[in-house]
């Protein structure tokens, strides 16, 4: 029975998959994470919203104030809310790119003043100077990439020496169940015990560390809270399997969340 209830989240997945592959897609933006954006009320879809964002904003305004003036990349920047909201506050050179062409295209129509371009942060180096930026930041990115060495150095490769990095993500301790994120890959979180080892093997000097599994589990109770609240709006705008999809998949971190199988981490690092 415990072993059904695990599944429960997997299988609506796959329902949801089959029939999504099985049908015209209406748009190439995924729904899910739109329904994200909707209930976060930003074109964001990391945990913790706006006020995770300000919590950055207001660390770099603090120790790294000439960063406003450099240039900054947002790596895996979505649907591009959370670079037009450093842009407002004050950031002035802020660059996005995301592997994914429909949320690019999406920002591009959306926001003013940022250059956003498809790209694998993988290849960074084929589109920027060395040394050209002087803050770099990943919103829940870097969970979904493999390779996070090859990542890293490459970002490194893009820094100026003394350049700022900050990663936000989900994190692991131990090897724990499978996940799979909103539109169906594998979730790969920082391990916290060889990440310090992955950012320096890349070229970048760890600052600051912060466990933020706590936050993140009142951030996703208060996500699963809203989309009770605005079921009604949401099922207006959405299909019923995209809502299902995406109240299985946030119970299921939730889930993780709250049996410590999965946390939440903000690491700040410097370029060597
Ligand atoms: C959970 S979303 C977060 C989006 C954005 N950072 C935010 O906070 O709103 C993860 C994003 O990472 C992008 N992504 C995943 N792998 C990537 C890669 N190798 N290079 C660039 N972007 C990637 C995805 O396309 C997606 O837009």
């Amino acid at each position: 029975m415990r072993k059904l209830l695990y599944l429960t989240p997997f299988l609506l997945i796959g329902g949801y998959l089959l029939i999504n592959y099985s049908k015209p897609v209406a748009s190439k933006v995924n729904q899910a994470r739109l329904i994200l954006s909707e209930l976060r009320g930003g074109d964001f879809t990391h945990a913790g919203d706006k006020e995770a964002v300000d919590m950055v904003i207001a660390k770099i305004k603090q120790d790294f104030p000439e960063i406003l003036k450099g240039n900054c990349l947002d790596v895996g920047c979505g649907f591009g809310g959370t670079a037009d909201y450093l842009v407002k506050n004050g950031f002035e050179h802020v660059w996005g790119v995301d592997i994914d062409p429909a949320v690019i295209n999406f920002a591009k129509a959306k926001y003013e003043g940022i250059e956003f371009l498809t790209l694998d942060a993988a290849s960074l180096s084929l589109k920027f100077e060395k040394e050209f930026f002087s803050f770099a930041y990943l919103f829940n990115v870097l969970y979904a990439i493999e390779d996070k060495v090859q990542t890293l150095k490459q970002l490194a490769k893009v820094s100026k020496p003394g350049a700022i990095l900050m990663i936000f993500d989900y994190s692991i301790t131990d090897n724990n169940e499978p996940l799979l994120d909103l539109v169906g890959k594998p979730m790969r979180p920082i391990d916290t015990k060889k990440i310090k080892r992955q950012l320096y093997e890349s070229g970048w000097e760890v600052l600051e560390t912060r466990d933020l599994s706590e936050t993140f589990i009142v951030w996703y109770e208060q996500l699963l809270q809203k989309l009770e609240e605005k079921k009604y709006e949401i099922k207006g705008n959405f299909l019923e399997q995209d809502i299902a999809k995406f109240s299985a998949t946030y119970l299921h971190i939730l889930h993780q969340l709250r049996n410590k199988s999965l946390g939440g981490i903000l690491i700040y690092a410097k370029r060597i």
